[in-house]
């Protein structure tokens, strides 16, 4: 990409390309991003796929919803009393679970997991991520390949009977409005390059399945 202009900035190349920092690396970077209820296993796949690649020599990274929310993506609460932001600047710039706030907090973190990916690190994203324009975008923005939708398909009923956090009992006694599921949309992806089956196989088996896919579509060797 170059000559690429905003209202009054410049996109810059880099010297060293995307394929060199891939080769230095010896594996492609790509985003894995797995989307699906709260507590259908997103998070603990991710972060099974993630400890065994790291194991065979892969660079990788999970960026986690729950944790991307204590940092980066803080809500306004977060803002005004850790970061000492002024009330309209934390109302501005915090993130909660409206289809907005949900949509920012996608585009942000595609974007982070985009340079993850272009620095040659297979970066596996672990966000609700409910609606399917938002992913969509995130795998526009990654261009042709890279972007491997996971969507980690486990019914409601295992989900709530889980409920690691508590949130679905909070959900349906009404004291958590808009909780994803219950009474907030969650749009399944239609074309995800991987299904994984939450409701009826274990991690071990789920995550060979997300390393098989990255080796068969020859991201890792
Ligand atoms: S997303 O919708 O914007 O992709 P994200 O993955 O970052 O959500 O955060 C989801 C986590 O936030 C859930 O696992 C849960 O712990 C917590 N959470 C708090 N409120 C809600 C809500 N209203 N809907 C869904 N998750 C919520």
């Amino acid at each position: 990409m170059s000559e690429q202009k905003g209202a009054d900035i410049t996109w810059h190349d880099h010297l060293v390309t995307r394929d060199e920092r891939w080769k230095l690396m010896g594996h492609k970077g790509c985003i894995l991003w797995f989307t699906g209820l709260s507590a259908c296993g997103k998070s603990t796949i991710a972060n099974a796929v993630d400890a065994k690649l790291h194991g065979v020599g892969v660079h990788s990274f999970v960026l986690d919803g729950d944790n991307i929310r204590f940092g980066l993506n803080k809500d306004p609460k977060q803002l005004k009393e850790k970061q000492g932001y002024e009330e309209p600047t934390a109302k501005r710039f915090g993130l909660g679970f409206s289809a907005e706030d949900r949509a920012e907090n996608i585009r942000r973190i595609g974007e982070v997991a985009k340079l993850f990916a272009d620095a040659g690190v297979v970066t596996a994203t672990a966000f609700i991520s409910p609606y399917r324009a938002d992913r969509d975008k995130v795998r526009a923005i990654m261009g042709a390949g890279g972007f491997i939708e996971v969507y980690v398909n486990a019914s409601l009923a295992t989900c709530e009977a889980r409920d690691p956090k508590g949130l679905y009992k909070k959900a349906r006694a009404g004291e958590l409005k808009g909780f994803t599921g219950i009474d907030d949309p969650y749009e399944a992806p239609e074309k995800a390059e991987l299904v994984l089956d939450s409701d009826n196989k274990g991690i071990d088996e789920l995550s060979n399945e997300v390393i098989a896919y990255l080796k068969s579509s020859g991201y890792i060797s």
